[in-house]
């Protein structure tokens, strides 16, 4: 047994980061899963949505197929977020349903993993619940092989590393869809924001060499994928690990040179956007004109508490650069209300901003103090119902601005890649290239393609449009 140690997790030392590329083996479990069935259930951002495709890939190696159906499964695995509390009550939510499962059918596997298993209150807690079989966390998801025979002949496993972390190249992948891929380019977090569990969760800040993106670029094109984004707590942090000056915008230019077609990357942080990669978004017509720049909050009082290291000031000479570089690009943010401390006067400020930007689409939250974290011991003198009012407030604006910039769509043509089909009337749903959702009127065989559609009518989350050939 191997508990995870919060005060462990956050050390940061030179020790060089270990890039392994035969870490990961099955041995002699190739066939533990033969005719038995996984499913997999995942919460929280697109590293966890990752993840679980390489969580699926190690299952599939060892003879488990994939279910959607939790009665068909024999191992139950939960993928977890521990971001903010409403995503530690769904996963817990989702837990009180397994349980019951399982006292049905005993012979189900559940194993824990993710993000909540790297927190050492809440695993002290769900260790002591008898019907979790296997607790994993970020560091070891290569060992689940491992983890589930060692179960099967001896019962409760539960090992989390509180480490800085190394990367492991040579796990398996099944990605969720045939089209767009997600290329984890760095792994972990070291820029500590008061507020936040990440680097406590992930690690210490581990670049992935360029040539390894690059192989799995031209790999993901060759195999017909249209689409890759590449992902990290921080994209624009990529290589300040190295000891060179490789960077972020080298390593877009060379992704944009394999000539695959789009290319998007999440998530920017305003500290590390350079000059020199809105040169490159510019040049590369492969590099979509879409950027996700979280602002948090628009005072800088409160930028200060939160350790955010930048300033209004500054952030909104990125914001200027970037659209006058890069034609029609869309620019989306995250927003925390109610951080401890914060006033009318500072909230106002965000809603300023908010007018300023105006923002195609933002994703804003009320703060939710996590256990372990400087800012869950701050003084927050503001009531909830205050917080929800200000949220209510920040997403009618957000809203009016989402509309008007989709407004600006209306009746004019964009390349859409069809991505799958739409849960509207028999629509197939895609993204143009400043990350809207268009609803389209097509049919299955535009699937994997990027058509001309024209937009015939917007909404605040959504475009409706009809492919636009001939016109
Ligand atoms: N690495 C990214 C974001 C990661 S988490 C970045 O730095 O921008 C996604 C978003 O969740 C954050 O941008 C923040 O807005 C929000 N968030 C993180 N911790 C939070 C907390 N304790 N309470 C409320 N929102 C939080
Ligand atoms: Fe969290 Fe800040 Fe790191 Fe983003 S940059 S993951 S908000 S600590
Ligand atoms: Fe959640 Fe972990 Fe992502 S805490 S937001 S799943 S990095």
């Amino acid at each position: 047994m191997n508990l995870p140690n919060m005060n462990d997790a956050k050390k940061r030392t030179k020790q060089n980061v270990k890039i392994l590329y035969d870490d990961y083996n099955t041995s002699n479990l190739e066939n533990i899963g033969k005719d038995k069935q996984y499913l997999i259930l995942t919460y929280g951002c697109q590293m966890n949505v990752h993840d679980s495709e390489y969580i699926s890939g190690i299952m599939e190696d060892i003879g488990y197929t994939k279910t959607d159906d939790m009665d068909n499964a024999d191992v139950i695995i939960v993928n977890t977020c521990a971001i903010r509390e409403n995503a530690h009550n769904k996963a817990e939510g989702m837990l009180g349903r397994i349980k019951h499962l399982k006292e049905e059918k005993d012979n189900i596997i559940v194993i824990f993993c993710g993000c909540m298993a790297q927190e050492e209150g809440l695993v002290n807690k769900i260790n002591k619940y008898k019907w979790i079989d296997i607790i994993c966390g970020t560091h070891n998801y290569h060992k689940i092989p491992e983890y589930l025979s060692e179960y099967m002949n001896k019962g409760k496993v539960c090992e989390v590393y509180s480490i800085e972390g190394n990367v492991i190249e040579n796990l398996p992948v099944v990605r969720d869809s045939k089209y767009t891929a997600w290329v984890n380019i760095q792994y972990g977090c070291d820029k500590f924001c008061t507020y936040c569990i990440v680097p406590y969760t992930r690690g210490k800040q581990r670049s992935r060499k360029s040539e390894d993106i690059i192989d799995e670029v031209r790999e993901l094109y060759n195999n017909g994928y249209q689409e890759v984004t590449l992902l990290g707590q921080n994209v624009n942090a990529y290589g300040k690990d190295f000891d060179n000056d490789y960077d972020f915008a080298d390593l877009l230019g060379e992704v944009a040179s394999t000539g695959i077609p789009r290319i998007r990357f999440v998530t920017s942080h305003p500290w590390d956007f350079t000059d020199k990669m809105i040169e490159v978004i510019s040049k590369c017509d492969n590099i979509m004109p879409y950027i996700h720049l979280p602002i948090q909050s628009g005072s800088d009082r409160i930028l200060k508490l939160m350790g955010r290291k930048y300033t209004i000031k500054e952030y909104l000479e990125i914001i200027e650069k970037l659209r006058k570089n890069i034609p029609n690009v869309s620019i989306t943010t995250d927003i925390i209300v109610g951080f401890p401390g914060e006033t009318n006067e500072d909230f106002e400020k965000t809603l300023d901003i908010v007018n300023r930007v105006k923002y195609d689409l933002a994703y804003t939250f009320i703060f939710s103090p996590r256990e372990g974290t400087p800012a869950a011991k701050m003084k927050d003198d503001t009531s909830m119902e205050e917080k929800k009012a200000r949220l209510a407030r920040l997403n009618e604006l957000i809203n009016k601005y989402a509309l008007e910039s989709n407004q600006k769509m209306k009746d004019k043509v964009y390349e859409v890649l069809i991505i799958g089909p739409s849960d509207k009337d028999n629509k197939y749903m895609g993204y143009t290239p400043n990350m809207k959702l268009v609803n389209v009127n097509c049919d299955e065989t535009m699937l994997g393609k990027i058509v001309p559609v024209k937009i015939t009518e917007v909404k605040t989350w959504s475009l409706d449009g009809e492919i636009a050939s001939g016109e």
